[in-house]
């Protein structure tokens, strides 16, 4: 039960932090001849290439993020048409552009560095246009690669114990991050960045999922290697993150787990040669699930999460009314997303905006880790300019659904100076920042805690990105100082660590998005 020894996650995260000196001082350099490729290729598989010409939902962003997993009373079973959407929304090519050295393919949802190293596979029972299978998602060609052919959803079932979603889900996707596609920029950072790219991509996923009319959720409790095993990866590699079910039978009728040796399929390697950092497979192994009781056990424990005592003045969120809401559809906020490269310093978004942003992506994850409503990280704000509210550090009093100031004043500087010493973060209106008990996070869930606080973040702050993109705003993640983030917002943050954060405001120089 290496799961329970939270000494490994606390290792972790103290390693991993970015300090002033910690920047400084890194000898870190980018290779560039030894960049790695941002697509796994299968060279000896024929792929299956996916529709493209997929109808689209026609539902509201704002509404596809924020709805609760539709409620069905029969079947609600994809096609090949609902996968092709999802996968490609969630992960698939919206944009490129040149740069001295090649090609940067942009996709649906952001990623660090634009470096891509979550992969998608998919295990279903038959669908109509889909034999049963598991393959591999390839964005380059939008096509799936058949890994292994005939039903395998019992493994799944199996490997997360029975949890009723991929019992009874018609097909389940699977998130794995790849160490050495992110680690060649952020080196043992990466383990973080798997939790908000995957975090990111998950937004879009169960937004493009609801909108569809397909029940789908995180499930984050599962035996690592036997999923591992079932996609045929080489562990040191790359790992599984999560698993989301997508639709749902009645009863969960799909078949035992079978046999499922290992492939050795080929892959076309990333790099000439990869570098390994052992503190993100000690981080793995530690926070690993090694049995089905143990999953099992895992996912009946669930630590008390207070709330947080009022101190200060409150300004009620004051989101834009629905029927003023834009409408632009998920799919058409997906394609115009882009993380914003400089904010307009003399411009201003409403209280109204920030409400709305704030309202609809903290309604709660469907997340086998979280009960109804719940979540991990706290959301801690530095206003500069938001009209209706005064700058200021404040935190959201999430359940108040207000914002209590902490303490009033321009912060621009200091912002700049959290968020990396970047401008993004001093010219934005505003910047969110995700903090964390972690004590109380690893006492509850073990190491695999630190897995879902940093995922959690990201799946919030991808829909805060959506959210911003809806309102023609922009918005982009960003990397912070560690410690000086808890400090700036002390005393009431004491104890906690910075988890995540966004900047958000109003692109300059050109029309907002
Ligand atoms: C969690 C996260 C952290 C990020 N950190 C930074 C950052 O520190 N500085 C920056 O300029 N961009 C940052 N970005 C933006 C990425 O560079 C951007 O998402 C990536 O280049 C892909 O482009 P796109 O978002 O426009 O699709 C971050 C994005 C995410 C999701």
């Amino acid at each position: 039960m290496r799961n329970r020894d939270v000494q490994a996650a606390w290792a972790y995260h103290e390693g991993t932090k970015h300090s002033y000196w910690s920047v400084r001082t890194s000898t870190h350099v980018l290779d560039w001849a030894n960049r790695p490729l941002p697509f796994k290729i299968y060279p000896a598989s024929k792929p299956i290439l996916l529709p493209r010409d997929v109808p689209q939902t026609g539902v509201a962003a704002l509404a596809a993020i924020s709805a609760r997993v539709p409620a069905v009373s029969g079947d609600a079973v994809p096609d090949l048409q609902d996968l092709a959407r999802i996968l490609f929304f969630s992960a698939g090519i919206t944009r490129q552009r040149k740069y001295p050295g090649g090609e940067i393919y942009f996709r649906a949802a952001a990623c660090t560095g634009a470096l891509y190293e979550i992969e998608l596979y998919v295990v279903n029972g038959e669908l109509k246009g889909l034999d049963a299978g598991v393959y591999h998602f390839n964005p380059a060609d939008v096509s799936l690669r058949l890994l292994r052919k005939g039903d395998f959803r019992g493994n799944l079932s199996q490997a997360a114990a029975m949890e009723p979603a991929v019992a009874r889900a018609p097909a389940t996707i699977i998130c794995t991050g790849t160490y050495w596609r992110n680690a060649w920029k952020y080196g043992a950072r990466t383990y973080r960045h798997f939790g908000w790219d995957n975090g990111t991509l998950l937004a879009n996923m169960l937004a493009v999922a609801t909108a569809s009319g397909l029940p789908a959720e995180v499930v984050l409790g599962f035996v690592d290697a036997e999923v591992n095993g079932l996609l045929d990866l080489d562990a040191r590699r790359e790992v599984a993150l999560c698993m989301v079910p997508i639709g749902s039978t009645p009863e969960s009728s799909g078949p035992g787990a079978r046999e499922a040796g290992a492939l050795g399929l080929e892959t076309i390697p990333l790099s000439k040669r990869e570098v390994e950092y052992p503190a993100m497979l000690e981080m793995h192994e530690a926070s690993s699930l090694a049995s089905e009781e143990e999953v099992a056990k895992w996912r009946g424990t669930r630590p008390v999460f207070p709330s947080s005592a009022l101190d200060g003045e409150e300004v009620r969120l004051q989101p834009v009314p629905e029927e003023e809401q834009p409408k632009d559809t998920i799919e058409q906020v997906i394609l115009r997303r882009g993380s914003t490269r400089t904010f307009d310093p003399a411009a201003s978004i409403t209280l109204a905006q920030l409400s709305t942003i704030l309202d609809r992506a903290t309604r709660g994850l469907p997340a086998d880790f979280l009960g109804h409503g719940e979540q991990l990280n706290d959301i801690y704000l530095i206003a500069h300019s938001v009209e209706g509210l005064a700058p200021g550090a404040y935190f959201f009093q999430r359940e108040r659904k207000t914002l209590e100031l902490l303490k009033s004043g321009g912060f621009r500087a200091e912002a700049g100076r959290l968020g990396l010493e970047q401008q993004l973060p001093a010219d934005a209106c505003v910047d969110v920042f995700f903090l964390a008990d972690l004590n109380r996070i690893l006492e509850g869930y073990g190491n695999r805690g630190y897995r879902a606080v940093q995922l959690e973040a990201g799946a919030i702050g991808g829909k805060m990105y959506l959210a911003a993109y809806a309102q023609r705003l922009g918005a982009s993640g960003l990397t912070f100082f560690d410690d000086e983030v808890i400090e700036f917002f002390s005393p009431h943050a004491k104890d906690k660590s910075a988890i995540f954060l966004l900047a958000i405001g109003k692109p300059l120089g050109r029309k907002a998005p």
